[in-house]
């Protein structure tokens, strides 16, 4: 028997998330025969109660159900009300079986203390060929002395080993693929860097607001909420050094040694944005919280010196695009100046989402008597239209189940984020306002060197 423990199971992310997840994978036939789902909440919830709650998260949040394997999946769950005192963590280890993930779908203040108990009832030890797995989703701390105390709080009882740590970005196909794309292309990688490269610029943008989070939002944020996670993983995939195997600590080390490159950041690197009436939104205190973020930095490597690096991330933005674009740089000499078009604008852009697709913006004659160039895109979908792919949370419980830590993130990786992070977090800059539905705040562009521009959205 596996048991796949959901701390936090009569909450909101189990519903949107974790269940329409594990649906997924048990329709896809990945789930092992022996696994069993064990939703822990507060609330004193009977079974049929849990079954009915489960039922309806898959009804409002996952598209085709197919009757039988709604009803394999709930065969699979049982309920179990805890109130995270030492007896009821020793009552779970009564009942827990040998191999066991505990998914900690809770707000981040609890981590501790169920890592802890978890630990305490002797629930993290492996005995033989068992496991004994903690997921836990961001925010991985506060700042950088509030994630070291995390990591000290939970390494008393659990080995780094055994923590996977989620951001569902990994999960997403798209975002593999940038390795895929990199490193499965021979032609790409000998021009993947300094010399012939000019810019990164990664964009996360999205059309929704805080979507009634304010309380939440207002004490994070867009340099933690985003940047230093989701962005800092497309920032360390886009420039990593081809790891020799795909293990998970070669790939982490590579990630890793990314975010040690970067070179300091200071407040001339930033630029926050907060979206106009976003001060009137429920749960919001008159504040300087950030709505968006653009930040310019460089990896002081070898491949990577001297190239700017641009990310940003925002909320109520013009649409939802999530892309890294890569621009290459201009021929040495100029041969087509008969042209109206920038003749420096060759561009490998990675959309990420929503239209999951590769673009290469390039140079071809412009037909005519005299030699001008001209812009052409050759696009093509991600997606072949397999219809195995998972969502990303899907793709992340399989490989918790699977005990494949490469899409999970390192402790290490967390710290040197936060390294990276923490001189920029001081709200000591105001925040520069920009309409809803606008690509940003213009302050952003004051970030750009040699004459680059934001791409429009
Ligand atoms: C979450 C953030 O981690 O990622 C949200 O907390 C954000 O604020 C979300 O909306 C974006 O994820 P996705 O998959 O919709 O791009």
């Amino acid at each position: 028997m596996i048991d796949l423990v959901i701390f936090g199971a009569t909450g909101d992310l189990a519903a949107r998330k974790l269940f329409p997840a594990i649906y997924e994978l048990e329709a896809a036939g990945y789930l092992p025969e022996e696994l069993r789902i064990v939703g822990v909440g507060r609330k004193p919830w009977s079974e049929h109660e849990f079954d009915k709650s489960v039922r309806e998260a898959l009804a409002e949040f996952q598209k085709n159900l197919e009757a039988d394997v709604v009803e394999r999946f709930i065969r699979r769950t049982t309920y179990r009300q805890m109130d995270f005192s030492p007896e009821s963590f020793e009552a779970l280890a009564k009942d827990s079986a040998p191999s066991s993930i505990f998914y900690l779908s809770l707000p981040p203040d609890a981590f501790p203390v169920v890592g802890t108990g978890l630990g305490e009832a002797g629930l993290a030890r492996e005995k033989g060929n068992h496991f004994r797995r903690l997921v836990i989703e961001k925010p991985f701390g506060h700042d950088l002395q509030s994630a070291l105390e995390l990591q000290a709080t939970l390494t008393k009882h659990w080995d780094e080993s055994q923590i996977l740590r989620i951001d569902h970005f990994l999960g997403k196909e798209t975002v593999q693929n940038i390795l895929v794309f990199r490193f499965a292309n021979s032609w790409l990688e000998p021009l993947w860097n300094a010399q012939h490269i000019a810019q990164v610029q990664i964009t996360a943008a999205e059309s929704i607001g805080i979507e009634g989070r304010g309380a939440f939002y207002d004490k994070v944020g867009a340099v933690r909420d985003m940047m230093q996670n989701h962005m800092m993983q497309l920032l360390t995939l886009s420039a990593l050094e081809p790891p020799p195997r795909l293990e998970a600590d070669l790939l982490r080390n590579e990630k890793n040694k990314v975010l040690r490159s970067a070179r300091p950041l200071s407040s001339g690197d930033i630029v926050r944005g907060q979206y106009t009436g976003y001060l009137e939104e429920a749960g919001v205190k008159s504040s300087n919280t950030e709505t968006f973020a653009a930040l310019r930095l460089y990896l002081d490597n070898w491949r990577w010196k001297g190239v700017p690096f641009y990310l940003r991330t925002g909320k109520s933005m013009s649409k939802k695009r999530t892309t890294i674009a890569v621009q290459f740089r201009e021929p040495p000499t100029q041969l087509f100046t008969d042209t109206h078009c920038d003749p420096g604008s060759s561009w490998v852009v990675l959309e990420l989402q929503p239209n999951e697709s590769l673009h290469l913006e390039m140079q071809v004659k412009t037909p005519g008597l005299q030699f001008g160039s001209r812009p052409v895109v050759l696009s093509t979908p991600y997606s072949n239209g397999d219809a195995h792919e998972l969502s990303a949370y899907a793709t992340l419980i399989l490989d918790a189940l699977e005990g494949d830590a490469s899409l999970f993130i390192r402790f290490d990786e967390v710290e040197w984020a936060w390294r990276l992070i923490e001189p920029v977090l001081g709200a000591n800059q105001p925040v520069e306002l920009y309409s809803v539905g606008s690509d940003g705040p213009a302050g952003q562009h004051y970030l750009m060197e040699d004459l680059h521009r934001w791409r429009s959205l």
